[in-house]
């Protein structure tokens, strides 16, 4: 891999922590890299950090003293803990166990990395490691969405094998891949005072194509039938996904939302609309069907109004199936990396793992909408993220939460495993 070296991060002051997870004995290769980038690099590592790598192999590789004490008066004498928190420009801890990110979220000042952290006005970032259990209990990414409102960039984690056997999200990103995400995250905001609005560029470059609200199907001239999605999740994924650097073309059905900046709106009316407005937009790199689309249109739309008869008979109306447009996306040679929604409202897993396998999805978004408070037309979200892993049903649930921050977490998963 070519490494984007260079001028980016020429004499830049990154203060690299490390926290006590195996993949600690990567970092030494990270601050090899940073250093290659000319950067100024020190290293600070937690108590539990000097049990899978020493402070000696990180000394030697960036040539600058490790500190690992916030009581160490020698240290203190030289460049104490403030002056090192003032000192950086950047703050990047890789890996950041679970307990790290949870001591960060609540804000702890217990050791010297997480003083500096509370001292510093530095761009902070964190690369998570973790068993895969860990990250996805609902405390750690409560943790994590904690975290990003504090201001913090999340670089990963990656899914995939992990030291203890077990295989899912919650490894390190390799030490390339967290230097080519932090120049990335600092290109869109190359400035280092103000934590508010980090978000990091890992869908620059990439096209992606997002369907949203309802379909309408009409029955003639005056009614159609439909459902209450009101748009709202899907287009929140809209407006992540373009923060996040990509390309979004967003097929919406009828809805009342203003289109999210940077995001390129179609509208249409209904599932054969739908279907033929994403086909022209293929190909691309993410499609993520989000609407709720009708299963089924009238056989035949009544031209004129359908009038009430005189008698007390009821009227029997013939439907027809409508294209899935999930599943023909994903059906495609030159498929893009395919999610779908499920909105169940019983044995919410069961239904989403077969739609995931029988329309061929990378990714189902599995949503209880009998819940109160969640689904359609909601500001708040809860869903189950399913996938399959060497073909085992992988889940995640993502717990209740604004449906503009859970478009956040969903994106994560999918940039965790974009090709
Ligand atoms: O819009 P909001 O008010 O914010 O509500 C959000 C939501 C509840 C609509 C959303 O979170 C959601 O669950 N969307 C999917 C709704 C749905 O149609 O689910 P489904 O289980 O019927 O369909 C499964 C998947 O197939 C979905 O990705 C759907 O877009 C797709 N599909 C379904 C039928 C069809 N003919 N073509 C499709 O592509």
């Amino acid at each position: 891999m070519s490494l984007p070296l260079g001028p980016g991060l020429a004499g830049t002051r990154i203060l690299l922590g490390i926290s006590a997870g195996i993949a600690a004995y990567k970092s030494a290769h990270l601050a090899r890299l940073l250093k290659k980038t000319d950067a100024e690099v020190r290293v600070v590592m937690t108590a539990g950090a000097q049990a899978f790598i020493t402070p000696l192999t990180l000394q030697a590789l960036t040539g600058e003293p490790v500190r690992t004490s916030l009581l160490d008066p020698e240290a203190e004498a030289g460049m104490g803990h403030i002056e090192l928190a003032k000192w950086a420009d950047i703050i990047l801890i890789a890996p950041a166990t679970a307990d790290l990110m949870a001591r960060l979220a609540h804000g702890h000042a217990d050791d010297l990395l997480t003083t500096l952290c509370l001292a510093s006005e530095a761009r902070c970032l964190m690369a998570p490691a973790m068993n895969q259990a860990m990250w996805r209990h609902p405390a750690t990414l409560a943790n994590a969405d904690r975290l990003r409102e504090l201001g913090w960039t999340l670089l990963g984690p990656d899914a995939g094998d992990q030291a203890c056997g077990d295989v899912g999200l919650g490894r390190m990103l390799e030490p390339e891949a967290i230097l080519t995400q932090l120049l990335a995250a600092l290109e869109q905001r190359p400035d280092k005072s103000s934590k508010a609005m980090c978000v990091h560029q890992d869908l620059a470059g990439k096209r992606v194509v997002i369907t949203a609200g309802p379909t309408r199907e009409a029955l003639d001239p005056v009614r159609y039938l439909s459902n209450h999605s009101s748009g709202k999740m899907g287009y929140a994924l809209a407006a992540a996904c373009a923060e996040r650097g990509a390309s979004v073309s967003l097929v919406s059905g009828p809805v009342t939302l203003a289109t999210p900046p940077g995001v390129d709106r179609i509208d249409v009316t209904s599932a054969t609309q739908m279907l033929a407005t994403v086909e022209a937009q293929l190909p691309c790199d993410l499609f993520i069907g989000c609407a709720a689309v009708a299963d089924y249109r009238a056989a035949k739309v009544s031209e004129h109004k359908l009038k009430k008869r005189d008698d007390e008979s009821g009227l029997t109306l013939e439907l027809v199936r409508n294209p899935d447009i999930v599943a023909t996306v994903a059906a495609r040679p030159d498929r893009p990396f395919t999610v779908g929604f499920a909105a169940e409202t019983r044995d919410l897993e069961t239904h989403a793992g077969s739609k995931l396998e029988r329309k061929r999805l990378d990714l189902i978004v599995a949503n209880d909408v009998s819940r109160e408070g969640v689904g359609f037309g909601s500001d708040d979200n809860a869903v189950t993220l399913l996938w399959l892993d060497n073909g085992q049903t992988q889940q995640q649930p993502l717990p209740i939460q604004p449906k503009a921050t859970l478009a956040g977490a969903i994106l994560d998963h999918i940039v965790a495993h974009l090709p």
